[in-house]
């Protein structure tokens, strides 16, 4: 309560400034040495060292979430406290994650320190923090569910949790090579959890790879049964040139769903290799998936303009599109329409420079235990990047 007292209070001080942040912004891009003393030593860089509440988007927005101050007004349907946690099978979460030694000793000068409430991070704890934030979800918002964290064998950490398990996998983990390694690293688990199939067919364990940047704050386990002729499942949204997201694939945990999730995968490998080499390392994926389902599922685009979930056929993979702004919220990066905060969200991606908001939403929900009120946290300041 003292806490959320504390942001509240924080939130008045800083509603000046954020009216006149989109001004100060678009004038400091055209003018970097114009910038008023006092803006230019509040702020050095367009990015936050602290949240930075906003107004909420949404606000008088029908299924979208209301907010007064850090509370939030509706009544958010949680899955996870309803009757069907068994009906919804067994889901591992499994992430592609490296940190080296060597990464660790640039640290060690103590440059790049950032303080996230009473904790200081270097940058590789600040991403060993991320890994545990994003197992700390899962496990509140789905206890029965495990993380599967799938790595280069080079790579040295050690992670302590009970809930989660580190699995090598050889390959090419460098920085430029780091999406399409993603994709093989899917894929050979893939043919490993197959081989083990053969072994022990009734076991139904589905799987959803993700980036490590994301809080699930319900249980998507639901999806298996609402939707249960899909073998794979990825989220779109309305974006003409990536309406694809690679941060989320759903995989369904049968001999069938993994065999085609894992033929679709390597399709989207290849493309990945032949079309979109020189494409931004970033990016190359994301190109190489939406070009797949493009050549595949012909009306998709037209569909993507919409926000329903919807099925295509990939090679006789059945492929179910879900939307990202359920599946994969993103607060929009600076302008744009913002529509608010749908009340079924059920992941929220903390893609970019919001990272650092990750860590804050986990430490106000680890301190209010209320997760609605949490979502009003990260929608009143998801909008602006954060130092890390
Ligand atoms: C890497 O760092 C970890 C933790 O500090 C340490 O236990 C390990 O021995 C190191 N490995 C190498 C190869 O330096
Ligand atoms: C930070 O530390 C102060 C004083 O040590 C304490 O009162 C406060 O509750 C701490 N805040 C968090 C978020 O842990
Ligand atoms: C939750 O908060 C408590 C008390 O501030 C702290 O001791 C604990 O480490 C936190 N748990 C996690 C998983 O962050």
């Amino acid at each position: 309560m003292g806490l959320s007292r504390g942001w509240r209070s924080r939130y008045l001080f800083f509603v000046p400034l954020i009216l006149f942040l989109p001004l100060i912004l678009s004038v400091s891009r055209l003018h970097q040495n114009s910038i008023p003393q006092k803006e230019s030593t509040r702020r050095p860089s367009k990015k936050s060292d602290h949240l930075v509440l906003g107004p909420a988007a949404g606000q008088g927005l029908p299924n979208r979430l209301q907010c007064q101050g850090l509370k939030a007004m509706n009544k958010i349907r949680m899955r996870r406290m309803g009757q069907n946690l068994q009906s919804s099978g067994f889901v591992s979460f499994v992430t592609v994650y490296t940190i080296y030694n060597s990464s660790l000793k640039l640290d060690s000068t103590c440059t790049d320190v950032v303080n996230v409430g009473n904790i200081s991070y270097s940058k590789a704890e600040r991403s060993m923090a991320i890994l545990n934030t994003f197992i700390n979800f899962v496990q509140v918002s789905m206890p029965s569910s495990s993380v599967i964290i799938l790595t280069d064998p080079a790579s040295e950490f050690s992670l302590n949790r009970n809930n989660a398990a580190v699995v090598p996998i050889q390959g090419d983990y460098s920085r430029g090579k780091l999406m399409l390694q993603r994709i093989r690293s899917y894929i050979a688990f893939l043919e490993a959890r197959l081989a083990e199939h053969l072994e022990k067919l009734n076991s139904f364990n589905h799987y959803v790879f993700t980036d490590s940047d994301i809080a699930v704050v319900d249980d998507i386990g639901h999806i298996f049964q609402r939707y249960p002729q899909f073998h794979v499942a990825l989220t779109f949204r309305n974006n003409k040139d990536q309406p694809l997201n690679s941060g989320f694939i759903a995989v369904r945990g049968t001999p069938d769903g993994i065999y085609k999730a894992k033929a679709f995968l390597q399709e989207v490998l290849d493309v990945y290799g032949s079309k979109y080499m020189k494409a931004s390392r970033m990016l190359g994926d994301q190109l190489a998936l939406a070009w797949v389902v493009k050549s595949h599922v012909p009306f998709s685009a037209k569909k993507f303009a919409r926000h329903e979930a919807f099925l295509g056929e990939i090679n006789g993979a059945s492929v179910l599109f879900l939307p990202c702004a359920v599946y994969n919220w993103t607060p929009p990066e600076g302008a744009g329409q913002f529509h608010g905060m749908p009340l079924d969200v059920q992941i929220v991606h903390f893609k970019g420079s919001r990272k650092r908001l990750m860590l804050e939403s986990w430490n106000f929900f680890n301190s209010t235990s209320n997760m609605a009120d949490m979502l009003c946290l990260i929608l009143k300041s998801g909008r602006t990047k954060y130092d890390f």
